[in-house]
């Protein structure tokens, strides 16, 4: 499974790159606003640290001004793959921008027909948002089961990425259905690689270890 970063913090990014646990980011409109600073210096910054994917949010609900967006995100760099939200709309720009080559993440998909959807109109990614299902006492976790069984009744190729991860179980679950990609906070990373137990026993090794010099 591949672990991408969901934030617009260049700092989390760098720690995330030296565990080697970046094979992607995910940013969106509000990510790049918690940074407070200039948007535009912070995707500069973040697509020359990182190699793979780097989705960018585009901001226009029209077909036309998604389109437009797009191209200019897209001629940023190579990696640069343009978030466009699920809605009538959002279909035609994935359309129109799979026959230019621009490749592109339809977000905000919240149940598992937008995910067929997003594959038939050709996106390369699909976002199915976790968490905000879970808010609302439905089992976000169902909808990637079943947008994986759909994919594979039809061979599609688009990567589904569970994104709206709030905490390890969401990771672990996601691993055991075998979803492509996760796209988590770094505060959640944290949490997944931190056991209690890990650091008691790195203690009791150290002072074990310490008693033989007496
Ligand atoms: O990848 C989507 C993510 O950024 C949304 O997460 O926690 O705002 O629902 P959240």
């Amino acid at each position: 499974m591949k672990f991408f970063l969901d934030t617009a913090n260049v700092n989390e990014i760098r720690q995330a790159l030296e565990m080697g646990l970046v094979d992607g980011v995910t940013t969106n409109p509000s990510l790049l606003a918690k940074e407070k600073r200039d948007p535009q210096d912070t995707i500069r910054e973040v697509l020359a640290l990182v190699e793979g994917p780097v989705s960018l949010e585009v901001l226009a609900t029209d077909t036309e001004g998604m389109i437009g967006e797009a191209r200019k995100l897209a001629s940023l760099g190579s990696n640069v793959v343009v978030k466009i939200p699920m809605t009538e709309d959002g279909m035609k720009a994935v359309r129109t921008l799979a026959g230019e080559g621009i490749r592109t993440n339809v977000t905000l998909v919240f149940q598992p027909v937008q995910a067929l959807i997003a594959a038939k109109a050709g996106a390369d990614y699909v976002s199915p948002f976790i968490g905000r299902l879970d808010d609302i006492s439905t089992r976000g976790m169902n909808i990637i089961e079943e947008i994986i069984a759909i994919y594979t009744n039809y061979g599609f190729d688009t990567e589904i990425i569970v994104a709206s991860v709030r905490n390890p179980m969401h990771v672990l679950e996601a691993a055991l259905l075998g979803a492509d990609i996760a796209t988590i906070p770094f505060g959640v990373i944290k949490q997944l690689v931190n056991h209690p137990l890990t650091d008691v026993g790195i203690e009791r090794f150290l002072k074990d270890y310490e008693g033989l010099k007496k």
